[in-house]
């Protein structure tokens, strides 16, 4: 059986060429649970390559992919290690030709991330974390941001799909934290928004409604770097969570407070 982390990013690279070379072509976009939420065909090709290669190399692991190759099942405790696959986050940047989006895979052992992999193919940023031996990118140590203060940090959120019908869709969070910081990015890839956050580009980030694969991986990195990941109670962040806040470790009982002044007040 070959060595997880070498796996993941041998396949990350290998699904992130399958999207570059895609990239600057028409895409057929089809919708899935709105108008708004889409998938190409370079979702479906990126993650049948990672889906065929897991199963050849890791038979008895269980996948959970985002375009639904993998089984549902796959989180059931007790279960076989179990990989999370999102074969392209950010599909509607990819789709505009907007130059935010990545691949990223994660394993997990009794529901905890043990191996994750970011690639940022069109900057060939490639993230990776394994736990207890921190959170790298090409080579180079990462660690968190060192701000103290949140008027001075930037911050990253992102909005459901189903914003349109949810009442819990994140705008009264979003105009509770804008004021207080130096600024906040809705960037469209939430395995981007948490790798960077690993890498002190970003101070803190907050968002709901997302699935396990586009957290696994982020998860990980940031705690690898140094950061706190809890959900919007302040618990420690788990698969099945539905929200997550992850900072540095400085900001984060004030990002907290905030959003669940916004939440009380909604
Ligand atoms: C989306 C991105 C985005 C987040 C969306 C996600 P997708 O993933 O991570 O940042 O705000 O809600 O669904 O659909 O591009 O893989
Ligand atoms: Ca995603
Ligand atoms: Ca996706």
């Amino acid at each position: 059986m070959p060595d997880p982390l070498e796996f993941a990013i041998a396949t990350a690279r290998e699904a992130g060429q399958i999207l570059c070379r895609q990239y600057d072509k028409h895409h057929s976009v089809q919708s899935k649970s709105s108008d708004i939420d889409i998938v190409t065909e370079a979702d479906i090709a990126s993650e049948q390559l990672i889906v065929d290669a897991i199963r050849q190399e890791f038979p008895s692991h269980r996948i959970l992919s985002e375009e639904g190759l993998g089984t549902l099942d796959a989180l059931v405790a007790g279960a076989a290690p179990v990989w999370l696959v999102d074969p392209l986050d950010g599909t509607v940047n990819y789709a505009h030709g907007f130059p935010l989006w990545g691949v990223s895979l994660a394993l997990a052992e009794s529901g905890r991330v043990r191996t994750a992999v970011t690639f940022d193919p069109l900057r060939d940023e490639i993230y990776w974390a394994q736990a207890g031996e921190g959170a790298w990118r090409n080579g180079t140590r990462l660690q968190v941001s060192g701000a103290e203060d949140l008027r001075q940090a930037l911050v990253a959120t992102g909005f459901a799909y189903k914003r349109a019908t949810l009442t819990d869709n994140n705008l009264a969070e979003f105009s509770a934290v804008m004021p207080g910081v130096q600024g906040v990015r809705r960037g469209g890839s939430a395995v981007l928004d948490l790798a960077y956050l690993a890498a002190g580009r970003l101070d803190g980030y907050w968002e709901m409604h997302l699935n396990p694969w586009d957290w696994a991986a982020g998860w990980l990195l940031v705690e690898e770097a140094g950061g706190r990941v809890t959900d919007l109670r302040g618990e420690p962040w788990a698969l099945s969570s539905g929200d997550m806040v992850a900072t540095n470790g400085t900001l984060h009982e004030e990002l907290l407070a905030r959003l669940a002044r916004a939440r009380r007040q909604h």
